[in-house]
Protein backbone atom coordinates (compact mmCIF):
# COMPACT_ATOMS: atom_id res chain seq x y z
CA UNK A 1 0.00 0.00 0.00
CA UNK A 2 2.77 2.27 1.21
CA UNK A 3 4.62 1.32 -1.79
CA UNK A 4 1.74 2.05 -4.39
CA UNK A 5 1.33 5.81 -2.26
CA UNK A 6 5.15 6.59 -3.26
CA UNK A 7 4.71 5.65 -6.88
CA UNK A 8 1.62 7.58 -7.41
CA UNK A 9 3.31 10.60 -5.75
CA UNK A 10 6.09 10.17 -8.19
CA UNK A 11 3.70 9.98 -10.91
CA UNK A 12 2.07 12.65 -10.43
CA UNK A 13 5.11 15.23 -9.37
CA UNK A 14 6.24 13.82 -12.50
CA UNK A 15 3.11 15.06 -14.88
CA UNK A 16 2.75 18.42 -13.13
CA UNK A 17 6.28 19.77 -13.13
CA UNK A 18 6.74 18.94 -16.83
CA UNK A 19 3.19 19.46 -17.60
CA UNK A 20 4.52 21.44 -20.14
CA UNK A 21 6.86 19.31 -21.86
CA UNK A 22 4.78 16.53 -23.93
CA UNK A 23 7.84 14.61 -24.75
CA UNK A 24 9.01 13.84 -21.60
CA UNK A 25 5.81 12.83 -20.66
CA UNK A 26 5.33 10.29 -23.70
CA UNK A 27 8.88 9.25 -22.68
CA UNK A 28 7.43 8.47 -19.50
CA UNK A 29 4.52 6.31 -20.79
CA UNK A 30 6.85 4.67 -22.74
CA UNK A 31 8.66 3.38 -19.95
CA UNK A 32 5.73 2.52 -18.10
CA UNK A 33 3.88 0.60 -20.44
CA UNK A 34 7.46 -1.11 -21.70
CA UNK A 35 8.04 -2.25 -18.01
CA UNK A 36 4.58 -3.48 -17.48
CA UNK A 37 5.16 -5.77 -20.64
CA UNK A 38 8.20 -7.22 -19.24
CA UNK A 39 6.31 -7.68 -15.98
CA UNK A 40 3.57 -9.73 -17.71
CA UNK A 41 6.20 -11.52 -19.83
CA UNK A 42 8.48 -12.34 -17.46
CA UNK A 43 6.16 -13.17 -14.59
CA UNK A 44 4.87 -16.30 -16.39
CA UNK A 45 8.03 -17.65 -17.17
CA UNK A 46 9.64 -16.94 -13.83
CA UNK A 47 7.00 -19.16 -12.24
CA UNK A 48 6.78 -21.77 -14.43
CA UNK A 49 9.37 -24.91 -13.72
CA UNK A 50 12.34 -24.58 -16.18
CA UNK A 51 12.12 -28.24 -18.53
CA UNK A 52 15.27 -29.39 -19.73
CA UNK A 53 15.39 -29.54 -23.50
CA UNK A 54 13.98 -32.59 -24.99
CA UNK A 55 15.90 -33.58 -27.70
CA UNK A 56 13.54 -34.55 -30.74
CA UNK A 57 15.04 -38.14 -30.71
CA UNK A 58 13.77 -38.98 -27.53
CA UNK A 59 10.29 -38.06 -28.17
CA UNK A 60 10.44 -40.67 -30.95
CA UNK A 61 11.83 -43.37 -28.54
CA UNK A 62 9.14 -42.75 -26.33
CA UNK A 63 6.62 -43.78 -28.80
CA UNK A 64 8.70 -46.90 -29.86
CA UNK A 65 9.12 -47.54 -25.99
CA UNK A 66 5.33 -47.47 -26.14
CA UNK A 67 4.94 -50.44 -28.97
CA UNK A 68 3.42 -47.75 -30.49
CA UNK A 69 0.23 -48.41 -28.45
CA UNK A 70 -0.16 -44.83 -27.37
CA UNK A 71 -0.67 -41.93 -30.08
CA UNK A 72 1.57 -40.02 -30.95
CA UNK A 73 -0.64 -37.03 -30.57
CA UNK A 74 -0.86 -37.97 -26.50
CA UNK A 75 2.87 -38.21 -26.55
CA UNK A 76 3.69 -34.96 -27.78
CA UNK A 77 6.04 -36.56 -30.47
CA UNK A 78 4.62 -34.73 -33.63
CA UNK A 79 4.00 -31.47 -32.26
CA UNK A 80 3.76 -28.74 -35.30
CA UNK A 81 2.22 -31.44 -37.77
CA UNK A 82 -0.51 -30.83 -39.81
CA UNK A 83 -2.91 -33.36 -39.42
CA UNK A 84 -2.16 -35.29 -42.88
CA UNK A 85 1.54 -34.49 -42.27
CA UNK A 86 0.97 -36.64 -39.20
CA UNK A 87 -0.78 -39.29 -41.30
CA UNK A 88 1.70 -39.41 -44.00
CA UNK A 89 4.24 -39.72 -41.12
CA UNK A 90 2.64 -42.63 -39.29
CA UNK A 91 2.38 -44.46 -42.85
CA UNK A 92 6.26 -44.04 -43.39
CA UNK A 93 6.93 -45.45 -39.92
CA UNK A 94 4.86 -48.27 -39.93
CA UNK A 95 6.38 -49.09 -43.70
CA UNK A 96 9.54 -49.07 -42.26
CA UNK A 97 9.36 -50.72 -39.08
CA UNK A 98 7.71 -53.53 -40.99
CA UNK A 99 10.96 -53.62 -43.41
CA UNK A 100 13.41 -53.93 -40.58
CA UNK A 101 10.99 -56.38 -38.78
CA UNK A 102 11.48 -59.04 -41.59
CA UNK A 103 14.87 -58.05 -42.66
CA UNK A 104 16.11 -58.84 -39.33
CA UNK A 105 13.64 -62.37 -39.13
CA UNK A 106 15.18 -63.30 -43.01
CA UNK A 107 19.31 -62.35 -42.75
CA UNK A 108 19.87 -62.59 -39.14
CA UNK A 109 21.42 -66.23 -40.18
CA UNK A 110 24.47 -64.15 -41.42
CA UNK A 111 25.10 -61.75 -38.86
CA UNK A 112 28.71 -60.85 -39.62
CA UNK A 113 29.11 -61.01 -43.31
CA UNK A 114 26.44 -60.13 -46.56
CA UNK A 115 27.37 -63.41 -47.60
CA UNK A 116 25.36 -66.87 -46.99
CA UNK A 117 28.80 -68.62 -46.93
CA UNK A 118 31.18 -66.22 -44.80
CA UNK A 119 29.46 -68.13 -41.87
CA UNK A 120 31.66 -71.61 -42.43
CA UNK A 121 34.76 -69.39 -42.12
CA UNK A 122 33.99 -68.80 -38.62
CA UNK A 123 34.89 -71.45 -36.51
CA UNK A 124 36.57 -71.76 -32.91
CA UNK A 125 39.82 -70.43 -34.07
CA UNK A 126 41.23 -68.08 -31.88
CA UNK A 127 41.10 -64.49 -34.09
CA UNK A 128 42.80 -62.23 -31.40
CA UNK A 129 45.41 -62.67 -29.53
CA UNK A 130 44.95 -60.19 -25.84
CA UNK A 131 47.97 -59.00 -24.32
CA UNK A 132 48.57 -56.76 -20.96
CA UNK A 133 50.54 -55.96 -18.63
CA UNK A 134 49.93 -54.90 -14.86
CA UNK A 135 51.82 -54.27 -11.86
CA UNK A 136 50.97 -56.13 -8.33
CA UNK A 137 49.32 -53.41 -6.21
CA UNK A 138 47.73 -54.79 -3.57
CA UNK A 139 44.85 -51.85 -3.23
CA UNK A 140 43.89 -52.42 -7.05
CA UNK A 141 44.36 -56.70 -7.19
CA UNK A 142 40.59 -57.02 -7.35
CA UNK A 143 40.25 -54.88 -10.28
CA UNK A 144 43.42 -56.94 -12.03
CA UNK A 145 41.47 -59.96 -11.04
CA UNK A 146 38.32 -58.91 -12.33
CA UNK A 147 40.19 -58.69 -15.54
CA UNK A 148 41.95 -62.02 -15.51
CA UNK A 149 38.60 -63.86 -15.36
CA UNK A 150 36.44 -61.60 -17.32
CA UNK A 151 38.55 -61.69 -20.38
CA UNK A 152 38.70 -65.68 -19.57
CA UNK A 153 35.00 -65.70 -20.47
CA UNK A 154 36.02 -63.55 -24.12
CA UNK A 155 35.24 -65.90 -27.14
CA UNK A 156 38.25 -66.51 -29.65
CA UNK A 157 40.91 -65.01 -27.78
CA UNK A 158 44.49 -65.98 -26.55
CA UNK A 159 45.55 -64.22 -23.05
CA UNK A 160 49.23 -62.90 -22.58
CA UNK A 161 50.50 -61.07 -19.87
CA UNK A 162 53.75 -59.61 -19.79
CA UNK A 163 55.29 -59.37 -16.15
CA UNK A 164 58.27 -60.21 -14.77
CA UNK A 165 56.75 -59.97 -11.53
CA UNK A 166 56.81 -63.21 -9.30
CA UNK A 167 52.96 -62.53 -7.99
CA UNK A 168 51.56 -61.60 -11.34
CA UNK A 169 52.37 -64.60 -12.84
CA UNK A 170 51.22 -67.21 -10.39
CA UNK A 171 47.72 -65.24 -10.14
CA UNK A 172 47.52 -64.89 -14.20
CA UNK A 173 48.73 -68.55 -14.95
CA UNK A 174 46.61 -69.77 -12.13
CA UNK A 175 43.56 -67.98 -14.27
CA UNK A 176 45.12 -69.70 -17.41
CA UNK A 177 46.69 -66.88 -19.19
CA UNK A 178 50.06 -67.54 -21.17
CA UNK A 179 52.98 -65.45 -19.51
CA UNK A 180 55.63 -63.81 -21.17
CA UNK A 181 58.31 -61.73 -19.68
CA UNK A 182 59.35 -58.12 -20.51
CA UNK A 183 62.60 -57.65 -22.36
CA UNK A 184 63.07 -53.98 -21.76
CA UNK A 185 61.60 -51.45 -19.64
CA UNK A 186 61.98 -47.42 -20.23
CA UNK A 187 60.79 -44.29 -18.56
CA UNK A 188 61.51 -46.28 -15.36
CA UNK A 189 59.50 -49.29 -15.22
CA UNK A 190 57.33 -49.03 -18.71
CA UNK A 191 57.39 -52.03 -21.49
CA UNK A 192 57.55 -50.70 -24.99
CA UNK A 193 54.35 -51.10 -26.90
CA UNK A 194 55.65 -52.07 -30.16
CA UNK A 195 58.22 -54.21 -29.17
CA UNK A 196 55.08 -56.51 -27.01
CA UNK A 197 53.27 -56.89 -30.07
CA UNK A 198 56.19 -57.94 -31.94
CA UNK A 199 56.46 -60.34 -29.84
CA UNK A 200 53.01 -61.22 -29.62
CA UNK A 201 53.00 -62.04 -33.60
CA UNK A 202 56.14 -64.39 -33.68
CA UNK A 203 54.78 -66.55 -30.77
CA UNK A 204 50.30 -66.72 -31.65
CA UNK A 205 48.77 -66.77 -35.29
CA UNK A 206 45.48 -65.05 -35.32
CA UNK A 207 43.92 -62.36 -37.32
CA UNK A 208 44.60 -59.43 -35.00
CA UNK A 209 46.67 -58.75 -32.33
CA UNK A 210 45.62 -56.43 -29.32
CA UNK A 211 46.91 -54.32 -26.39
CA UNK A 212 44.74 -53.47 -23.29
CA UNK A 213 45.17 -51.81 -20.03
CA UNK A 214 44.88 -54.71 -17.37
CA UNK A 215 41.93 -52.73 -15.79
CA UNK A 216 39.59 -53.09 -18.80
CA UNK A 217 36.03 -55.76 -18.65
CA UNK A 218 34.83 -56.79 -22.21
CA UNK A 219 32.13 -58.21 -23.53
CA UNK A 220 30.74 -59.91 -26.46
CA UNK A 221 30.78 -56.80 -28.77
CA UNK A 222 34.88 -57.36 -28.68
CA UNK A 223 34.66 -60.71 -30.77
CA UNK A 224 31.48 -59.47 -32.56
CA UNK A 225 33.00 -57.09 -34.01
CA UNK A 226 36.65 -58.21 -34.75
CA UNK A 227 34.05 -61.13 -37.06
CA UNK A 228 32.42 -58.33 -38.67
CA UNK A 229 35.72 -56.98 -39.59
CA UNK A 230 37.57 -59.99 -40.39
CA UNK A 231 34.72 -60.64 -42.66
CA UNK A 232 33.41 -57.27 -44.49
CA UNK A 233 37.16 -56.65 -44.84
CA UNK A 234 38.27 -60.10 -45.58
CA UNK A 235 40.72 -58.58 -48.99
CA UNK A 236 41.81 -55.76 -46.60
CA UNK A 237 43.15 -57.53 -43.71
CA UNK A 238 45.41 -59.28 -45.20
CA UNK A 239 47.25 -56.60 -47.56
CA UNK A 240 46.60 -53.31 -45.68
CA UNK A 241 47.22 -52.05 -41.98
CA UNK A 242 44.11 -51.63 -39.34
CA UNK A 243 43.72 -50.44 -36.41
CA UNK A 244 41.17 -50.32 -34.45
CA UNK A 245 40.55 -48.42 -31.06
CA UNK A 246 37.44 -46.90 -28.71
CA UNK A 247 36.52 -44.89 -26.11
CA UNK A 248 36.70 -46.42 -22.64
CA UNK A 249 33.14 -46.08 -20.16
CA UNK A 250 34.43 -45.35 -16.86
CA UNK A 251 32.71 -47.01 -14.03
CA UNK A 252 33.32 -47.07 -9.87
CA UNK A 253 35.12 -50.33 -9.43
CA UNK A 254 33.94 -51.03 -5.80
CA UNK A 255 30.43 -51.49 -7.60
CA UNK A 256 31.16 -54.56 -9.31
CA UNK A 257 31.15 -57.84 -7.72
CA UNK A 258 31.96 -61.02 -9.97
CA UNK A 259 28.42 -61.41 -10.77
CA UNK A 260 28.79 -58.33 -13.17
CA UNK A 261 32.24 -58.94 -14.60
CA UNK A 262 30.94 -62.16 -15.32
CA UNK A 263 28.12 -61.59 -17.59
CA UNK A 264 28.12 -59.29 -20.59
CA UNK A 265 24.39 -58.74 -20.16
CA UNK A 266 25.11 -57.29 -16.30
CA UNK A 267 27.94 -54.92 -17.79
CA UNK A 268 25.84 -53.62 -20.48
CA UNK A 269 23.27 -52.53 -17.66
CA UNK A 270 25.62 -51.21 -15.18
CA UNK A 271 27.35 -49.24 -18.14
CA UNK A 272 23.99 -47.32 -19.03
CA UNK A 273 23.07 -47.11 -15.58
CA UNK A 274 26.24 -45.99 -13.40
CA UNK A 275 29.40 -46.02 -16.34
CA UNK A 276 30.12 -42.88 -18.19
CA UNK A 277 31.89 -42.48 -21.53
CA UNK A 278 35.14 -40.94 -21.28
CA UNK A 279 37.02 -38.51 -23.34
CA UNK A 280 38.07 -39.19 -27.47
CA UNK A 281 41.44 -38.76 -26.99
CA UNK A 282 42.32 -41.42 -24.12
CA UNK A 283 42.79 -44.58 -25.43
CA UNK A 284 42.90 -47.44 -23.62
CA UNK A 285 43.29 -50.52 -25.87
CA UNK A 286 44.88 -51.17 -29.68
CA UNK A 287 43.81 -53.94 -32.03
CA UNK A 288 45.47 -54.17 -35.13
CA UNK A 289 46.40 -57.03 -38.17
CA UNK A 290 49.46 -58.83 -39.23
CA UNK A 291 50.74 -56.38 -41.48
CA UNK A 292 50.32 -53.09 -39.25
CA UNK A 293 53.72 -51.40 -39.75
CA UNK A 294 54.59 -51.31 -35.93
CA UNK A 295 58.23 -51.27 -37.02
CA UNK A 296 57.74 -48.07 -38.16
CA UNK A 297 56.06 -46.72 -35.06
CA UNK A 298 58.32 -45.11 -32.12
CA UNK A 299 59.49 -47.34 -29.20
CA UNK A 300 56.90 -45.62 -26.90
CA UNK A 301 56.70 -46.69 -23.54
CA UNK A 302 53.00 -48.42 -22.26
CA UNK A 303 51.04 -46.17 -19.73
CA UNK A 304 52.76 -42.74 -20.04
CA UNK A 305 50.84 -40.10 -21.92
CA UNK A 306 50.78 -38.95 -25.47
CA UNK A 307 51.38 -42.72 -26.85
CA UNK A 308 47.56 -43.42 -27.52
CA UNK A 309 47.31 -40.56 -29.25
CA UNK A 310 50.27 -40.87 -31.29
CA UNK A 311 49.41 -44.35 -32.68
CA UNK A 312 46.27 -43.34 -33.43
CA UNK A 313 47.62 -39.83 -35.39
CA UNK A 314 50.23 -41.71 -37.30
CA UNK A 315 47.98 -44.56 -38.51
CA UNK A 316 45.83 -42.15 -39.63
CA UNK A 317 48.28 -39.84 -41.64
CA UNK A 318 49.71 -43.38 -43.06
CA UNK A 319 46.14 -43.92 -44.50
CA UNK A 320 45.85 -47.25 -42.89
CA UNK A 321 42.46 -48.31 -41.99
CA UNK A 322 41.12 -46.67 -38.77
CA UNK A 323 38.41 -48.25 -36.96
CA UNK A 324 36.34 -46.83 -34.10
CA UNK A 325 34.47 -49.70 -32.30
CA UNK A 326 33.25 -47.41 -29.36
CA UNK A 327 29.40 -48.04 -30.62
CA UNK A 328 29.62 -52.12 -30.44
CA UNK A 329 32.61 -52.56 -27.51
CA UNK A 330 32.42 -51.94 -24.09
CA UNK A 331 35.48 -51.57 -22.64
CA UNK A 332 34.75 -51.18 -19.16
CA UNK A 333 37.36 -49.24 -17.20
CA UNK A 334 37.28 -50.30 -13.35
CA UNK A 335 37.98 -46.83 -11.60
CA UNK A 336 39.87 -47.19 -8.13
CA UNK A 337 37.53 -44.58 -5.88
CA UNK A 338 40.70 -42.83 -4.01
CA UNK A 339 42.79 -43.02 -7.24
CA UNK A 340 40.19 -41.08 -10.04
CA UNK A 341 40.35 -41.46 -13.71
CA UNK A 342 43.43 -39.35 -14.63
CA UNK A 343 45.62 -41.85 -12.03
CA UNK A 344 47.58 -42.12 -15.06
CA UNK A 345 48.82 -38.89 -15.00
CA UNK A 346 51.17 -39.33 -12.02
CA UNK A 347 53.71 -41.79 -13.11
CA UNK A 348 57.34 -41.32 -13.07
CA UNK A 349 58.95 -40.22 -16.46
CA UNK A 350 55.45 -39.07 -17.39
CA UNK A 351 56.74 -36.85 -20.15
CA UNK A 352 58.78 -40.23 -21.72
CA UNK A 353 56.59 -40.55 -24.88
CA UNK A 354 55.97 -36.35 -24.94
CA UNK A 355 59.53 -35.66 -25.62
CA UNK A 356 60.17 -38.50 -27.99
CA UNK A 357 57.10 -37.23 -30.10
CA UNK A 358 58.64 -33.50 -29.80
CA UNK A 359 61.96 -34.73 -31.36
CA UNK A 360 59.89 -35.79 -34.67
CA UNK A 361 59.45 -33.52 -37.58
CA UNK A 362 56.36 -34.22 -38.01
CA UNK A 363 53.27 -31.14 -39.24
CA UNK A 364 50.30 -32.76 -37.40
CA UNK A 365 48.75 -31.91 -34.29
CA UNK A 366 48.67 -35.86 -33.10
CA UNK A 367 46.49 -34.68 -29.90
CA UNK A 368 43.83 -33.68 -32.15
CA UNK A 369 44.29 -36.39 -34.51
CA UNK A 370 44.71 -39.09 -32.30
CA UNK A 371 41.07 -38.84 -30.98
CA UNK A 372 38.46 -41.80 -31.67
CA UNK A 373 36.07 -40.43 -33.35
CA UNK A 374 38.82 -39.02 -36.11
CA UNK A 375 39.14 -42.57 -37.03
CA UNK A 376 37.23 -43.09 -40.93
CA UNK A 377 35.33 -46.22 -40.14
CA UNK A 378 33.28 -46.89 -37.14
CA UNK A 379 30.97 -50.22 -36.34
CA UNK A 380 28.00 -49.85 -34.49
CA UNK A 381 24.94 -52.19 -33.81
CA UNK A 382 21.76 -52.03 -36.38
CA UNK A 383 18.07 -52.48 -35.39
CA UNK A 384 18.59 -55.98 -35.63
CA UNK A 385 21.28 -55.79 -33.19
CA UNK A 386 24.01 -56.83 -35.80
CA UNK A 387 27.10 -55.41 -35.80
CA UNK A 388 27.62 -52.97 -38.77
CA UNK A 389 30.84 -51.70 -39.90
CA UNK A 390 30.98 -48.23 -42.23
CA UNK A 391 32.60 -44.92 -43.14
CA UNK A 392 31.73 -41.94 -41.56
CA UNK A 393 30.33 -39.40 -42.89
CA UNK A 394 31.26 -36.64 -41.35
CA UNK A 395 34.86 -36.39 -39.71
CA UNK A 396 35.06 -32.79 -37.54
CA UNK A 397 37.52 -30.65 -38.75
CA UNK A 398 39.77 -30.33 -36.28
CA UNK A 399 40.81 -34.20 -36.94
CA UNK A 400 42.86 -32.47 -39.80
CA UNK A 401 45.00 -29.83 -38.08
CA UNK A 402 47.88 -29.11 -38.87
CA UNK A 403 50.64 -27.11 -37.05
CA UNK A 404 50.80 -23.84 -38.19
CA UNK A 405 53.93 -22.23 -39.02
CA UNK A 406 55.07 -20.98 -35.08
CA UNK A 407 53.87 -23.74 -33.61
CA UNK A 408 56.69 -25.93 -36.29
CA UNK A 409 58.81 -23.13 -35.09
CA UNK A 410 58.64 -23.19 -31.80
CA UNK A 411 58.36 -26.61 -31.10
CA UNK A 412 55.02 -26.84 -30.08
CA UNK A 413 54.23 -29.89 -27.27
CA UNK A 414 50.69 -30.71 -27.66
CA UNK A 415 48.34 -29.89 -24.97
CA UNK A 416 47.05 -33.61 -24.09
C1 LIG B 1 40.00 -63.69 -8.34
O1 LIG B 1 38.74 -63.83 -8.97
C2 LIG B 1 38.26 -65.16 -9.03
C3 LIG B 1 37.02 -65.19 -9.89
O2 LIG B 1 36.08 -64.24 -9.48
C4 LIG B 1 38.01 -65.65 -7.62
O3 LIG B 1 37.56 -67.00 -7.64
C5 LIG B 1 39.33 -65.58 -6.84
O4 LIG B 1 39.11 -65.93 -5.48
C6 LIG B 1 39.93 -64.19 -6.91
N1 LIG B 1 41.26 -64.22 -6.35
C7 LIG B 1 41.65 -63.45 -5.34
C8 LIG B 1 43.02 -63.68 -4.84
O5 LIG B 1 40.91 -62.62 -4.87
C1 LIG C 1 35.44 -61.34 -49.27
O1 LIG C 1 34.15 -60.80 -49.03
C2 LIG C 1 33.40 -60.58 -50.21
C3 LIG C 1 32.09 -59.96 -49.79
O2 LIG C 1 32.21 -59.19 -48.65
C4 LIG C 1 33.18 -61.89 -50.94
O3 LIG C 1 32.52 -61.65 -52.15
C5 LIG C 1 34.53 -62.56 -51.22
O4 LIG C 1 34.33 -63.83 -51.78
C6 LIG C 1 35.34 -62.70 -49.95
N1 LIG C 1 36.67 -63.21 -50.25
C7 LIG C 1 37.23 -64.17 -49.54
C8 LIG C 1 38.62 -64.57 -49.96
O5 LIG C 1 36.68 -64.74 -48.62
C1 LIG D 1 47.05 -40.47 -47.75
O1 LIG D 1 45.97 -40.16 -48.60
C2 LIG D 1 45.92 -38.80 -48.99
C3 LIG D 1 44.65 -38.57 -49.75
O2 LIG D 1 44.37 -39.62 -50.62
C4 LIG D 1 47.18 -38.45 -49.76
O3 LIG D 1 47.16 -37.11 -50.13
C5 LIG D 1 48.40 -38.73 -48.90
O4 LIG D 1 49.60 -38.52 -49.62
C6 LIG D 1 48.39 -40.15 -48.38
N1 LIG D 1 49.46 -40.29 -47.40
C7 LIG D 1 50.33 -41.29 -47.41
C8 LIG D 1 51.38 -41.25 -46.33
O5 LIG D 1 50.29 -42.19 -48.22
Amino acid sequence: MKLLTVFHRFLRSAFTKCTNRTSTKIGILTCLVFSLYVFVMYIPDFQKEITPLVHPFSKTLKFLRSNGAVHPDDLGVMEGMSHEEKLKAMFSLREGIHQIFNECLTSSKYDHCSSPQANNVINDQPILTLFTTWIYDEDKFFINNNTLYNWRKLSGVNLVVFTNDAKVKYYSKKAGWSVLPILTTVAGDAPVLKQMFHTVQQQFKTDFYGYSNGDLLFEEGLYKTLQKIACQMNETIRTKPILIVGKRTNIDAEILNSGVVSSGQKMQEYAMSFGNLFHADALDFFITNTVFPWQDFLPLAIGRRGYDNWVVSVARYHNSTVIDVTDSVLALHQTLRERGNFEGLNKPFNNYNLDMIASQDISIRYGLWGQTHCAEWQTWYDMCGRVTLTRRKNIKSDCFLKKTFFQRLFDFREPL
